[in-house]
């Protein structure tokens, strides 16, 4: 029900206005999002390569309305490509389709993505397309396919959910490929007749597809904090002769942070998904969905003024 709730407040216009103009939301809000400038996401990297750990940038913002909001969103990606080169910071970049214009003109999405594709080859950095709704799935990947067959972009990758019924099928293709696939649960509301609506169900087929991932696929991130399924990968790859090499395990910014430390200490591969940016809204809501007791700290401190 809270779940529900809150990813239903994540999509409205009205409660975002108020949040992002709220100072206790936002210092909240900073916890899972590294800073609301460029410069401050830099330094978190910093502080995460230091531990060993790599990240990913998300540049915070989706489903824009306007063209000029694509192409700013798509010029601020091109930014953080340069940032990247320039600092030799160990991070790559992660998007969202609807960011880049999918539903303002499907034309102009498909331009950014060029451009930004081809610097980060050049650079010899990794694009990673989000999945948002299932409304976009179908969409996400034909982009992905676009990108992959037709203009021959080996540097990109997708994000896989295992809270959908059609994802082993997806996994299966993008093994096929050779396409580096992120799996996560899966953070939208979603409707019974296109994913699982039981979390014991979700974690099940998360393990499956784990393991056709670590067996056929290409170095796959295994995204989530999940304890059992995180040492079930662990034991899993163990008895396969995986080597730790082989995957990297993928977390959220501000979410089980001694994890992250314990689990490069142990020698895996650690990546860590960086937000910043003042579109923090939505992305905040979902992480409030994700974990009751975000829920329980917010309103004790909200209470506490
Ligand atoms: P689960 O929700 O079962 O949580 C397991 C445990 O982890 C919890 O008991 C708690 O201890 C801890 N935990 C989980 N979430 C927490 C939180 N917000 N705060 C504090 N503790 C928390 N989704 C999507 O639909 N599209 C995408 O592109 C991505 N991308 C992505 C990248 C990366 C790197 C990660 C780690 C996750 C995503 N996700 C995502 C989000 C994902 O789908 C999922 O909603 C969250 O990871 C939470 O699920 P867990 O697998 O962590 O398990």
């Amino acid at each position: 029900m809270l779940r529900q709730s809150f990813l239903t407040m994540s999509n409205s216009r009205e409660l975002q206005n108020v949040a992002l103009h709220n100072g206790t939301a936002r210092k909240f809000a900073l916890r899972f999002v590294a800073g609301e400038t460029l410069q401050q996401a830099v330094r978190a990297i910093v502080e995460l390569n230091r531990n060993g750990i790599t990240a990913t940038f998300d540049h915070l913002g989706e489903n824009i309305t306007t063209a000029a909001a694509a192409t700013a969103a798509a010029a601020a990606y091109m930014d953080v490509l340069e940032t990247i080169a320039r600092t030799g910071i160990k991070s790559n970049i992660s998007l969202k389709l609807t960011q880049m214009g999918l539903d303002v003109d499907e034309e102009l999405s498909l331009k950014n993505m060029l451009t930004i594709c081809s610097r980060a080859r050049e650079l010899d950095i990794f694009v990673r397309l989000d999945m948002e709704s299932s409304a976009y799935t179908e969409r996400t990947l034909a982009m992905f396919r676009k990108l992959w067959h037709e203009s021959g972009y080996r540097n990109v990758g997708v994000v896989l959910q295992a809270y959908l019924y059609r994802t082993e099928e997806d996994v299966r293709e993008m093994n096929s490929l050779g396409a580096r696939v992120r799996l996560c649960k899966g953070a939208y509301n979603e409707p019974a007749d296109v994913a699982f609506p039981k979390k014991a169900d979700v974690d099940a087929n998360y393990a499956k597809l784990m393991r056709l991932l670590l067996k056929e696929g290409t170095y796959p991130g295994i995204a989530t904090h999940d304890e059992r399924l995180i040492e079930y990968t662990k034991r899993f790859a163990a008895r396969q002769g995986i080597g730790a090499d082989k995957f990297e395990f993928q977390m959220l910014y501000g979410v089980r942070r001694e994890l992250q430390v314990e689990l490069v200490r142990q020698g895996y591969n650690m990546r860590v998904y960086v937000p910043y940016g003042q579109e923090w809204y939505a992305y905040f809501m979902r992480r409030l969905a994700e974990r009751p007791a975000n829920v329980v700290f917010v309103l004790g401190n909200l209470l506490k003024r």
